[in-house]
C-alpha cells in the first residue's frame, strides 16, 4: 500500500514473493498511467510490508484515533446494460431475501490462505457438525482464493486443481448441502486472482453459470488485477464489473449468489493514498444495492506471528482494531441484505488472549456484522467453541432489525456502543481498549432511553440479569467488552431517541458542544468520551446534546450554533441520509468541518472528507 516509493518489500510466502515481482513487472506501466491508483497490485489476499527501517507504516486507525484524551463514450451494450439495471428490482436492500440476515460460517482464507484442499474443507464441514457450530447457524463454508488451475478449459471455464480437489468442487458442495451448509467460493473481478489464478474479467456470465452448475449459493468477488476497459478510469471500472456481476446474478442465474463484494476495500482509507474518501463512500453507495456484503477495508491480518509479515501494521489486536475503526464509519448503509463486512473473526490466532478473542465476537455481533471463522476449526478449544456459540450474543448478530451498534462516546480507553434490538431491547457494549483494568461508569441516558426508568440488564457473557443503577458501572479488563441486553424492568419495549457520537469519518473528530459557560458554540474536536459529545436527534429532526439539552445545533446563513430548541424554528431541522451528509433543511447547506475543526454550513459536495458524517444508529435515513 504505501508501496509508492518506499523501496523495500518482504512477502508472505514464495508464492506471493513471485507475484510481487510478477506485480511489479505487469503492473508498473498501468501505475505510471494512472499516478493516484496503486491499489491494482496491492493485493488484498497477499500482504507486503515495507520493510520496517523504510519506516514507512502506512497509518493505522485504532480507536486511539477515534478517541482522544480525556475530558466516455461506452458502447451500446452498457447503455442497454444500465438501462435494464434501472428497471431491476432487485436491489439488495430493497429486497433482502437473498441474505435477510448477516452470514455465519467458514472462510479458509485467513487462516490457510493458499494452503487449502478438499481434504481441509471436509474436515472442517465434519467438525462444524460435531461441534455444534452448524446448529448455532454457522451454515456457510466458503472457500477463498487459490482453487483453480491456472488456465481456463478449452471451453474457457475455471476448472479446479485437480490434485488438491480430487473429488471436485460439485462433490465437495453436495458434501457441504447433505450436511445443511450453503457452499461458498471465490473469484475476482480483475483479469487474474489476486494470488494470479485466471480471473473473471470479461467471463462473469460463463463464471457465474460454472459455479451454478457446481451447486455454489455464495461468491465473493475479489478486486485485483483490473483491467481498464472502453476508456474507464479505475473507479469507474471497478462500478461497471461490480454492476455487471449484480446484473449476472439477478437475470441469469435461477437464484442469485450471496454476493459478497470487495470493491470497497480497493478504496479505503489504508488504501488511498490521495487521502480523499470520497470513492470509498460512493463504492460503498453503490455496492449496497448490488450485493449482500462489503468487505470494506484492510483485509484482516493472516495467521502467524511475524508482525512484519503482512501489510496491515501492528499485530493481529491491531489489524482486528483497524478493521473496528473503518466499520464504525459505516454504519449507514447497512440495512438487512447488506451488511457491512469487517473481515474474518480469527479463532485461533495464538497471539490474541481470550479476552481479545471474546471482544472480536462480541464487537462484530453488535455490529450485526457476518459471522465467518477463519480457523482450523478441529482444533478449536472449548471455551473457544463456548463462546463462538453462546446463544444470546448470535441473537444480537441475527437480530431482525439487522442494526450496527454505533458510537455512543469514545475516549483513549472505553467505546461504549449501542443499537435497538428487535424486541424493543436496548444494546450496551463497552470495549476497554487501554492498558489497563478499569471502570467504566455510563450514565444511563446514553443509551437514548428516559433516565428516571427503571432497568435492568442481561450480562450475555454469563446470563446474569441485574437491576441497572445510574451511572452504569462496568469493570473492564484491558481488551475486554463487557456486552448487555438492557430492557425495561416491566419488559415493555423501550422508547428510543437515537443517541451517540456525531463525528468526521474521514478526521474522524467528534462535534462537540464547547464554551458551554461563555455562551455554547460547538467545534469538531478529538472525541473525549463525556456527554459534550454526545447527541440526540429526535423525531422533529433537531439535534441537542447531552452537555446541554435545552439547546440545539442552529443555522444562520454559513454559521452554525446551539441556540434554545423551539419547534417552530426551521434552522433546527436537519436531515441525515446515504450521503453521509447532514443537511440543514432550512437552507440546504451541509454541515461542514472547516479548517481547525470550525463547524459551518457549506454548499454539499458530493461526499466531500469535511462533509460526511457517522451518526448514532436510529437516526432515520432522508437524504
Ligand atoms: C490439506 O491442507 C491442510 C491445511 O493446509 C494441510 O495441513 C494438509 O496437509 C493438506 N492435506 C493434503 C492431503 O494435502
Ligand atoms: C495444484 O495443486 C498441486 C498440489 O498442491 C500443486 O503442486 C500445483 O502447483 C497446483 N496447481 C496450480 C495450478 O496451482
Ligand atoms: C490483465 O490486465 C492487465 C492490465 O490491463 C494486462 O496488462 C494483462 O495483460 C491482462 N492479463 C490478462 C490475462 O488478460
Ligand atoms: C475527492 O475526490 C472527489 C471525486 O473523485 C473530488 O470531487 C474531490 O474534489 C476530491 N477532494 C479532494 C479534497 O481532493
Ligand atoms: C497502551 O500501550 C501501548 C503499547 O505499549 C501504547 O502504544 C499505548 O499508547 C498505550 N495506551 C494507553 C491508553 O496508555
Amino acid at each position: 500500500m504505501t508501496m509508492a516509493g518506499s523501496g523495500v518489500y518482504r512477502c508472505v510466502s514464495i508464492t506471493a514473493f513471485i507475484s510481487f515481482l510478477l506485480a511489479l513487472a505487469l503492473v508498473v506501466p498501468s501505475v505510471v498511467a494512472l499516478p493516484a491508483q496503486l491499489t491494482p497490485f496491492v493485493s488484498l489476499k497477499f500482504s507486503w510490508t515495507s520493510d520496517a527501517s523504510a519506516h514507512s507504516s502506512p497509518p493505522i486507525i485504532v480507536p486511539e484515533a477515534l478517541g482522544c484524551d480525556e475530558p466516455s463514450t461506452m458502447a451500446s451494450f452498457v447503455s442497454l446494460f444500465f438501462t435494464s439495471l434501472a428497471t431491476l428490482a432487485s436491489a439488495t436492500v430493497q429486497d433482502p431475501k437473498v441474505s435477510p440476515r448477516p452470514p455465519m460460517g467458514f472462510n479458509n482464507w485467513a487462516r490457510f490462505m493458499c494452503n487449502l484442499n478438499e481434504t481441509l474443507f471436509v474436515q472442517t464441514a465434519d467438525a462444524m457438525v460435531e461441534r455444534g457450530l452448524l446448529a448455532a447457524g454457522y451454515n456457510n463454508i466458503n472457500l477463498d482464493d487459490c482453487w483453480p488451475e491456472t488456465e481456463r478449459n478449452s471451453n474457457n471455464e475455471l476448472i479446479w486443481n485437480s490434485t488438491l480437489f480430487p473429488h471436485g468442487m460439485p462433490w465437495l458442495g453436495n458434501y457441504f448441502h447433505d450436511r445443511g451448509f450453503n457452499f461458498g467460493i471465490y473469484t475476482n473481478a480483475g483479469n487474474m486472482t489476486c494470488g494470479w489464478y485466471p480471473g473473471s474479467q470479461d467471463h462473469e456470465e460463463l463464471d457465474a453459470k460454472t459455479f451454478e452448475s457446481w451447486g455454489v449459493d455464495y461468491l465473493k468477488v475479489d478486486g485485483c488485477h483490473m483491467d481498464l476497459q472502453n476508456g474507464r478510469n479505475y473507479y469507474q471500472e471497478f462500478e461497471y464489473r461490480y454492476k455487471l456481476w449484480h446484473e449476472v446474478m439477478t437475470t441469469k442465474l435461477k437464484k442469485p449468489f450471496i454476493f459478497s463484494q470487495s470493491a470497497p476495500a480497493y478504496f479505503s482509507p489504508n488504501f488511498h493514498l490521495d487521502k480523499n474518501n470520497t470513492d470509498w463512500y460512493r463504492t460503498m453507495d453503490y455496492v449496497r444495492k448490488n450485493g449482500e456484503l462489503a468487505r470494506h477495508s484492510d483485509d484482516i491480518k493472516v495467521y502467524g506471528n511475524n508482525p512484519t509479515n503482512t501489510f496491515e501494521p501492528g499485530g493481529h489486536w491491531e489489524s482486528m482494531m483497524n478493521n473496528y475503526g473503518m466499520e464504525v464509519r459505516l454504519s449507514r448503509y447497512q440495512s438487512c441484505g447488506f451488511y457491512n463486512d469487517p473481515d474474518f473473526l480469527i479463532v485461533d490466532w495464538p497471539d490474541l488472549s481470550m479476552d481479545e478473542k471474546k471482544t472480536h465476537f462480541a464487537l462484530w455481533s453488535s455490529f450485526s456484522a457476518p459471522l465467518i471463522l477463519s480457523a482450523y476449526i478441529p482444533d478449536l478449544t472449548d471455551e473457544d467453541i463456548a463462546y463462538l456459540t453462546n446463544k444470546d450474543i448470535i441473537a444480537v448478530d441475527q437480530d431482525a432489525l439487522c442494526e450496527q451498534a454505533t458510537l455512543v462516546s469514545s475516549n483513549n480507553i472505553f467505546d461504549v456502543l449501542t443499537k435497538s434490538l428487535a424486541n424493543g431491547d436496548r444494546l450496551l457494549t463497552v470495549l476497554n481498549h487501554g492498558n489497563e483494568t478499569t471502570t467504566a461508569l455510563i450514565p444511563i441516558e446514553r443509551l437514548g432511553v428516559d433516565p428516571k426508568g427503571s432497568y435492568k440488564a442481561k450480562d450475555l457473557w454469563t446470563g446474569k440479569t441485574n437491576t441497572l443503577k445510574d451511572p452504569i458501572s462496568v469493570d473492564l479488563r484491558s481488551h475486554q467488552t463487557a456486552i448487555y441486553r438492557v430492557s425495561s424492568a416491566n419488559n415493555k419495549p423501550l422508547s428510543i431517541t437515537p443517541t451517540g457520537q456525531i463525528f468526521n469519518t474521514f478526521s474522524l473528530n467528534c462535534l462537540t458542544a464547547t464554551g458551554l459557560r461563555r455562551g455554547p458554540n460547538v467545534d469538531f474536536l478529538a472525541c473525549n468520551g463525556v456527554n459534550t459529545n454526545v447527541w440526540q436527534m429526535t423525531d422533529e429532526s433537531m439535534i441537542s446534546c447531552l452537555a446541554a439539552k435545552n439547546k440545539c445545533l442552529t443555522v444562520d446563513g454559513e454559521d452554525v450554533g446551539l441556540e434554545v430548541c423551539d419547534k417552530s424554528d426551521k434552522n433546527q431541522r436537519w436531515s441525515y441520509g446515504i450521503s453521509g451528509n447532514l443537511v440543514s433543511k432550512k437552507n440546504g447547506l451541509c454541515l461542514t468541518e472547516g479548517e481547525d475543526g470550525e463547524v459551518l454550513a457549506a454548499k454539499c459536495g458530493v461526499e466531500f472528507n469535511s462533509q460526511v458524517l457517522a451518526l448514532p444508529a436510529g437516526v432515520k435515513l432522508e437524504n
